[in-house]
């Protein structure tokens, strides 16, 4: 939730910088913007409702400046309003804040610095009137470490000082990225901000400050001592996080799926092999995650269960902490999480280290915070995501918990090779016919309210991500069932022209499924099947490779399709849906 970016460095146009960087996190929060910099002693500062990427950057090209900050707001605390968005300031306008988190005492701070001094409804606020209060007896850097030292909660900030040339960044719970260059340095919630510049980065730990003033300086937070970080090569490229000939990034990464299947399987054979050691040997292992990779997790488990016969449990991150009554140091929890930085898998993973559980994890973002708090982390290769729509990350964790799976039961090369045709396969389907023909379905259902999703076996956690899918977009009622289940109520929902997608795969629950596509057909319903073989049930067929167990894998990219089409044919933004941001770090 929310990106923050800061600048010092050898240019003159660290405004225009820093919107520019500010623009490549908009993806994390796109409610409100602001800016600010320190102009020959006065401070400038711009803050707007709307998205940052509607800035004019000529604007700002008149400010020459070789410091800079911003941020680009997903709303927590207070409205959407100018004067919450941040920057935020101490009373004489001297001090600025950029905030990623939530201050959780900020009530009993704002009434210790005086309430009435305050002039926006944020928690952010009260760092700057803090920092302020201590700035009368200590030197500015004392000041900030002071005054961090007593913030309660998850955060990342930046502060600057007027007439100071340096930033001070603090983090704990919210992350933090120094990217150093030739002679400038950069601090942003994600590299994208400055991959242009640099791919040379330190990632902030939690409990560490960094001052930047020509050099970086790292500081543990409890103690104030200085600390030595290591410096990492992000092989990143840069367009790789650029939308290149896509309209949408959301149409971009979906398209990225014939590779980023391959890059997942291709890790190494000893990394895949000790996950499926740990499992095997763990008393009780539990898969974790949120949203989309929690639909992801559930996949996991029909696969260990279909392909190593290995009974694993899944429990959305939210609500996995009251779990705790079952976790031992012999249970294991498997996170999965496509940023690394969701607050709920975090606090899942809390839960299980404070009953001495492993804890190991699949992350798209290297470095992340999950990745690091992790006993070992596998990352699943898929490059940056930026669509606020989980797809082509969903996928590659799909693959990679198959792949364990078999590799759990000595099958590693079969598993690869399914994989591999799976990738191939994706290939083929994603032709331009079959986008034309998706399109049309889409047409023929975006203006309907409710549309629902059935699935069975593997595939039933396919119907329940279709329907994120779908209304995270398209903002289309949509809901996903157990085929099964309809008959023992849903099914009074279905009305004549409904319409409701049916997964069916290949598979051993074939007709079962079937039987409920009919049940719905005969009550109105205009069924749209996803299955590699047509069936009278069907008024729209797309078809799709039969690839065995692995079908979740093809039958989902369909789905992800149409939802991003019924978004652009309602006139919608499929990469900012209203209310999301990309990556969730409050609880
Ligand atoms: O970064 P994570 O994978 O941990 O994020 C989890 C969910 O917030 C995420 O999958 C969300 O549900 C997506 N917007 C769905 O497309």
């Amino acid at each position: 939730m929310c990106g923050i970016f800061g600048y010092l460095g050898k240019r003159d146009d660290a405004l225009e910088l820093v919107i520019k960087g500010l623009q490549k996190l908009e993806y994390r929060g796109y409610d409100s913007w602001g800016v600010t910099t320190d102009l020959d002693g006065e401070l400038f500062v711009e803050k707007k409702v709307g998205k940052i990427s509607e800035a004019n950057l000529d604007d700002f090209k008149d400010k020459k400046t070789g410091l800079a900050m911003g941020h680009t707001r997903w709303a927590t605390h207070g409205g959407v309003t100018d004067v919450n968005s941040h920057p935020h300031f101490d009373p004489e306008r001297q001090i600025a804040v950029v905030h990623n988190g939530i201050i959780e005492n900020y009530q009993e701070l704002r009434d210790e610095l005086g309430k009435e001094n305050f002039v926006s409804e944020t928690d952010t606020e009260v760092i700057a009137h803090l920092i302020a209060k201590y700035r009368k007896e200590l030197p500015f850097k004392e000041a900030v470490l002071k005054t961090i030292q007593r913030l309660e909660g998850r955060y990342a900030i930046v502060v600057m000082n007027v007439g100071e040339n340096y930033l001070i960044a603090a983090r704990r719970g919210s992350p933090l990225i120094v990217g150093i260059g030739d002679g400038e340095y950069f601090l942003a919630s994600d590299i994208p901000a400055f991959l242009e510049y640099t791919q040379d980065v330190n990632y902030l730990d939690d409990n560490e400050m960094v001052i930047v003033d020509g050099g970086v300086e790292f500081l543990n937070l409890e103690t104030g001592d200085p600390i030595d970080k290591r410096l990492v090569n992000i092989d990143w490229q840069a367009e790789s996080a650029e939308k290149g000939e896509y309209d949408h990034f959301m149409l971009k990464e979906i398209m990225e799926q014939k590779e980023t299947i391959h890059r997942a399987i291709n890790q190494d054979t000893d990394e895949i092999m000790h996950i499926a050691q740990q499992i095997k040997s763990s008393r009780g292992c539990f898969l974790s995650g949120c949203g989309t990779a929690g639909k992801v997790c559930m996949a996991g488990e029909y696969f260990f269960s279909m392909i190593a016969h290995r009974h694993v449990n899944f429990a959305p991150s939210s609500e996995f902490p009251i779990y705790h009554h079952f976790l031992r140091p012999e249970s294991l929890l498997v996170v999965i999480s496509q940023s690394g930085e969701t607050a709920d898998v975090l606090e899942a993973m809390e839960a299980a280290k404070s009953k001495g559980s492993k804890v190991l994890s699949l992350v798209n973002v290297e470095g992340s915070t999950i990745a690091r708090q992790s006993d070992f982390s596998l990352h699943i290769k898929a490059g940056p995501e930026k669509a606020v729509a989980s797809t082509k990350a969903a996928t590659s964790q799909m693959a990679l918990l198959l792949l364990i799976a078999t590799a759990m039961i000595g099958e590693l090369q079969e598993g690869r090779r399914l994989l591999a045709e799976v990738a191939s396969k994706i290939n083929d389907i994603l032709n331009p016919r079959f986008l034309t023909y998706i399109k049309s379905v889409a047409e023929a259902i975006k203006d309907h309210e409710n549309c629902y999703i059935i699935g069975k076996a593997e595939n039933y956690p396919m119907a329940l991500e279709a329907a994120i899918k779908i209304q995270e977009v398209s903002y289309i009622h949509a809901e996903g069932f157990a085929a099964g289940e309809l008959k023992h109520g849903p099914i009074a929902l279905i009305t004549e022209g409904t319409p409701c997608i049916s997964i069916v795969a290949n598979d051993e629950v074939k007709q079962d499924i079937i039987s409920n596509t009919m049940e719905l057909k005969a009550r109105g319903a205009y069924i749209i099947g996803i299955s590699p073989e047509n069936n009278e049930a069907f008024d729209e067929w797309i078809k799709v490779p039969d690839v065995g167990v692995a079908s979740p894998l093809v039958n989902i990219i369909p789905i992800q399709l149409l939802a991003y089409y019924i978004a652009v044919l309602r006139g919608l933004d499929p990469d900012m849906p209203r209310n999301l941001a990309k990556s969730v770090t409050v609880k």
